[in-house]
């Protein structure tokens, strides 16, 4: 299996950094597609602890090429922070990294903009993680933005960055009434990134495209999840990007057909931080109760994360458009002892039965969930194998692959490596 694509299917946060990882052991080439540092992918190791927004997940792993592809917006600030923290832990980045020349930068205006976008949606403001996301695609789509490659030249630096300040600048001072950013000391910011940025500056589509013609074992790591989609998402309460197949598509120049297994990461409940529908979300004590246990506390910006039961009826729908081969079902171990345990197997509207995911927003509004209980178990957290794991986790299990038809490939049983059981044995051999 050499080219494996790492998909999100539910609103964020199933814990793709730790399978990501996991999975990095046999891979040559691990690549980001789309999001930005809106991200946060957790990854943990022994007492280690490490939460990577921008840098693919693979990062830990000596050896690996890590891609950023043009799909992405890079935060240059939060990117040099990134690279300063994995450096102190030892890290190696020579030669193991390449930022596309195509990225789009995330500038500080951006953030300010989104700021007060944020604001003036009063109640019906998204809940970003406010790291410039929107407004860094709103401008690339307008065909105004910065790319990595622009930094590189002086002079083409200068007047692209100088461009769209201008235009944030003059949007700030008329539209928003704040006081103008200053443009001298902007740009001298830019020198900064453009210094940072040059050693890692590179082709990325083109080094996907040896490595695939080549045969190497590439991962393709998704960031956010599928009900976070643009198209396709609970619009407007989404990310501006595709966190869906297309990610890598469009956002690394990946053939469809190159790709031979799409593994999509379902945690074993509902999670999604920001407002939005959220047809399964639990009543508020419940919910403390798994907040607590799973540690659903936002990786990037901390906010606590809504929870809800599992949703089959997303689930089945994100592995229709993914064309999900196999599941990595995470976070099982914070259902232990979980009483009554339940998961929807169907959405109705006004007391009629709808078998696919709503269109509109006014559907998502009405939807209601039909559950159906499980039986539940004690303790899955210290079992490592298929035998071992109790009867009431593998009926979970096998709810999950006889409503979605997908087969389970790994599941996680806690933060590290070690806590994961392959019942169908590696995806990459
Ligand atoms: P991502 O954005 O999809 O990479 O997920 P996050 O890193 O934002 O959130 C997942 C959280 O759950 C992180 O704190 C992980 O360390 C943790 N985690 C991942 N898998 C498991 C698991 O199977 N069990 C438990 N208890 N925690 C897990
Ligand atoms: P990972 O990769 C969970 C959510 C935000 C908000 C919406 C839009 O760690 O799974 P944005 O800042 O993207 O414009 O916010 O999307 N969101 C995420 N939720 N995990 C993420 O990433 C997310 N990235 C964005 O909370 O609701
Ligand atoms: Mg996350």
């Amino acid at each position: 299996m050499p080219v494996v694509a790492v998909i999100g299917a539910q609103w964020g946060d199933e814990g793709k950094g730790k399978i990501v990882d996991l999975l990095s052991s046999k891979a040559d080439v691990v690549a980001r597609s789309q999001g930005g540092a809106n991200a946060g992918h957790t990854i943990e190791r022994g007492e280690e602890k490490i939460i990577l927004h921008l840098l693919p997940s693979g990062i830990l792993t000596p050896g690996i090429l890590c891609l950023i592809g043009p799909g992405v917006v890079l935060d240059p600030e939060a990117f040099i922070k990134e690279l300063d923290h994995v450096k102190t832990l030892g890290v190696s980045l020579q030669g193991r990294l390449t930022l596309d020349f195509r990225t789009h930068l995330v500038l500080p205006t951006h953030k300010l903009i989104e700021a007060h976008q944020e604001k003036d949606r009063g109640e019906d403001m998204i809940g970003t993680t406010c790291r410039g996301i929107g407004p860094t695609y709103a401008d690339k789509a307008s065909r105004q933005g910065v790319r990595v490659g622009d930094l590189l030249q002086k002079s083409r630096r200068l007047k692209v960055c100088g461009d769209l300040f201008d235009h944030h600048a003059a949007l700030l001072k008329c539209f928003y009434k704040q006081v103008e950013p200053d443009r001298k000391v902007f740009l001298e910011m830019t020198e900064r990134w453009a210094e940072a940025l040059a050693p890692f500056a590179g082709d990325a589509v083109e080094q996907l495209h040896q490595a695939l013609d080549t045969n190497r074992n590439v991962l393709l790591e998704g960031a956010q999840g599928t009900l976070l989609d643009l198209d396709l998402g609970t619009y407007p309460y989404v990310t501006s990007s595709h966190p869906t197949i297309g990610g890598p598509v469009l956002g690394l120049g990946v053939p469809p057909r190159k790709i031979d297994f799409v593994l999509g990461v379902l945690k074993a409940y509902c999670t999604r931080v920001g407002c939005g529908p959220f047809p399964t979300e639990m009543d508020e004590v419940t919910a403390e109760e798994i907040r607590k246990r799973g540690a659903e506390f936002g990786s990037t910006t901390g906010r606590p994360r809504r929870c809800g039961w599992l949703d089959l009826i997303a689930a089945r729908q994100a592995a229709r458009w993914n064309g999900i081969d196999g599941w990595a079902v995470t976070k099982l171990d914070v259902l232990d002892g979980q009483k009554p345990l339940k998961a929807c197997i169907g959405y109705q509207i006004k007391g009629k039965v709808i078998t696919s995911v709503p269109a509109t927003h006014q559907g998502w509004e009405q939807v209601e969930p039909v559950y159906g209980e499980l039986k539940g178990w004690k303790d899955s957290y210290s079992k490592r194998s298929m035998e071992d794991l109790p009867q009431g986790a593998i009926e979970y299990l096998e709810t999950i692959e006889k409503f979605t038809h997908i087969p389970v490939y790994m599941i996680s049983l806690g933060a590290g490596q070690e806590a994961t059981i392959l019942p169908r044995g590696e995806i990459i051999k």
